[in-house]
């Protein structure tokens, strides 16, 4: 299985050529480093213009909606980022259930319309007694569908302690529990160069979802780089 390094811009860029140059340089910089599934997701706004220059690295998305169609004002569907050029979508991001009043029920539905239309996707979840909630709701097999250990308070903008790599592998092994061996799991929260090596060996995940660290090119090649020992 490759491992998988995720960029998680949130709402970065604000100028298109600045997300053009960052991606651009992020494209460039991974094409030397072949054993690692990269994947940038951008804010909507950016997907179209980035979606053509996207050859090493894939895109994804945020988010999307649980709908393929109907009159969902300022939504957008699962369709839309697969003409957009997108592979992979952000499900159950913690910062959308904290600030937007993302459910449960609406991230399960999300999930199946998600996979539904062939999208990949990397499920945030805080813990797993809260994937153990959205497999039963879902019921969905393994295929197409990533796992994301990323407890909010770990999350770089959040004051809280940050889990040890220990901790880490103790989640990762009850969430397989839950959705068997041969699943992928990553990990997010704070994934930096530094930590990212110990976080993949230690914590014995498959893959990291990288936020703060993303927004910086030569940051970013460094943990890609790292997370291939
Ligand atoms: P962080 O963000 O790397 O800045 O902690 C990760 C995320 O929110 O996905």
């Amino acid at each position: 299985m490759k491992s998988l390094v995720v960029a998680n811009w949130k709402m970065n860029p604000s100028r298109r050529k600045k997300a053009q140059q960052l991606f651009s340089a992020i494209e460039k910089g991974c094409k030397n480093i072949p054993r690692i599934e990269v994947v940038v997701c951008p804010p909507f706004v950016h997907l179209s213009s980035l979606g053509n220059t996207a050859k090493r690295v894939k895109l994804g998305s945020q988010n999307c909606s649980w709908q393929n169609k109907g009159p969902l004002t300022g939504e957008v569907s699962p369709k839309m980022l697969k003409d957009m050029g997108c592979k992979y979508v952000i499900l159950g991001h913690s910062e959308r259930k904290k600030y937007l009043s993302e459910t449960k029920e609406q991230i399960a539905k999300k999930v199946k319309a998600a996979i539904q239309t062939g999208l990949r996707v990397l499920l945030c979840v805080e813990n797993a007694q809260e994937l153990s909630f959205l497999q039963k709701k879902t019921r969905l097999s393994q295929k197409n569908l990533i796992f994301v250990y990323e407890p909010s308070f770990a999350i770089s903008t959040e004051q809280g302690r940050k889990p040890s790599p220990k901790t880490i592998a103790r989640e990762v092994r009850a969430m397989k529990d839950i959705v068997g061996e041969r699943a992928q799991v990553l990990y997010g929260g704070s994934v930096n160069a530094k930590s990212v090596g110990k976080i993949m060996r230690e914590g014995k995940v498959q893959g990291v979802l990288v936020g703060a660290s993303s927004l910086d090119a030569k940051k970013f090649l460094d943990i890609v780089k790292r997370s291939q020992a």
